[in-house]
């Protein structure tokens, strides 16, 4: 951490923040320049931060140096990590060596829907299905999911399919029963800073796939890795799905820049929804080549069999040509930037 003086501060302002540091354990480096004297903080930033060396005379800012995460940093475990969801034996990875395909329906409507859409996303190539049993909606008059009942299809899907199964919890009330059938629990964008969910999911012993937040910024949702890790569970993959912009040709704006940055600053595993991104069907395949050529670890893609009568985000879901031209991307692409298709 390091303070910076205002150019009045006075030899006795610099010798408060000194005294405060040490008074925490904390050594200060005093150095002093023609219009401006720095000091640079060594110990533990959060007794730092209890200081509140920003209120003290003298004291124009104070920045912070090294990241605020720890577990999911990649100082803490410099490779980048795998993330293995299913059953033993039946295991899929996710991580920098595979491009894993996951597909299926925004939410679970029906045994035979949900069955019709896992058969399209296994056809298609996908290794892991998604589907909500519980729909974060922003009208409370919308379709809300079906609940338990819907993880009931789930389970009988993954049964008949082979595919594991990814599915959201929006309450921390339906965490344990969410973690009963799913292979690996996901966190919308609407959750990502829901505190008290991320670290029940941290307890509830399965991977889970953790949405950006859609007005995160990339410090935000790493803290919200953080707080999955800190509760035990570095089975994490991170889910870039788009963040607000000021741009209302697509749903949302696909930061595509965010896979490489997060790699860098991560070692979790970070796979790309553009159909949440996008919110239209046309983006879909252009989208999935731009994340795998950027390094995504995967792509999360709705299909629906019949997207016109979709209680949830039909126009963004793929089926037919659209989705024929999604497997040809998924089983081309990996190979050309070094990976397999997981
Ligand atoms: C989909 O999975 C979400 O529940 C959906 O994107 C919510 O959006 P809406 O409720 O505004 O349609
Ligand atoms: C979803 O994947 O079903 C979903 C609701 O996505 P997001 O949280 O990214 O909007």
């Amino acid at each position: 951490m390091v303070v910076v003086m205002s150019p009045e501060a006075t030899d006795e302002d610099i010798a408060r923040v000194v005294e405060r540091v040490e008074s925490v354990g904390g050594e200060a480096f005093v150095s002093k320049g023609v219009v401006r004297t720095i000091i640079g903080l060594v110990g533990d930033i959060e007794s730092f931060h209890h200081l509140n060396l920003r209120t003290l005379r003298g004291v124009a800012d104070v920045h912070r140096i090294s990241d605020p995460y720890k577990l999911v940093s990649r100082q803490h475990h410099p490779d980048r990590s795998t993330v293995w969801v299913g059953r033993p034996g039946q295991q899929v990875p996710i991580g920098p060596d595979t491009v894993t395909f996951i597909a299926g329906p925004c939410a679970v409507e029906s045994a035979q829907q949900t069955l019709e859409a896992a058969q399209m996303a296994r056809s298609a190539g996908a290794t892991i299905l998604r589907g909500g049993a519980y729909k974060p909606r922003t009208s409370p008059y919308a379709f809300q999911g079906l609940g338990v009942a819907g993880l009931e299809i789930l389970a009988d899907v993954r049964e008949a399919t082979g595919l594991p199964v990814v599915t959201e919890v929006v309450d921390v009330r339906d965490v344990a029963v969410v973690a009963e059938y799913a292979d690996m629990l996901q966190i919308g964008t609407r959750n990502a800073a829901n505190f008290g969910l991320l670290q029940a999911v941290g307890e509830a012993g399965k991977p889970v796939l953790l949405k950006r937040g859609m007005t995160a910024t990339i410090e935000e949702w790493l803290m919200a890795a953080e707080y999955i890790a800190q509760r035990g569970n570095l089975d994490v993959v991170l889910c870039e799905r788009g963040i607000r912009t000021f741009e209302p040709a697509t749903r949302n704006t696909l930061d595509i820049s965010a896979v490489p940055v997060v790699q860098a600053a991560s070692h979790l595993p970070v796979i790309v929804d553009p159909s949440h991104a996008a919110g239209r069907k046309d983006l879909v395949v252009p989208l999935s080549r731009a994340a795998i050529a950027v390094g995504a670890d995967g792509v999360i893609v709705d299909v629906h069999p019949k997207p016109e009568v979709a209680l949830c985000d039909g126009p963004q879901a793929l089926e037919g040509a659209e989705l024929r031209e999604l497997a040809q991307a998924m089983r081309r692409f990996p190979e050309l930037v070094g990976r397999q298709p997981a």
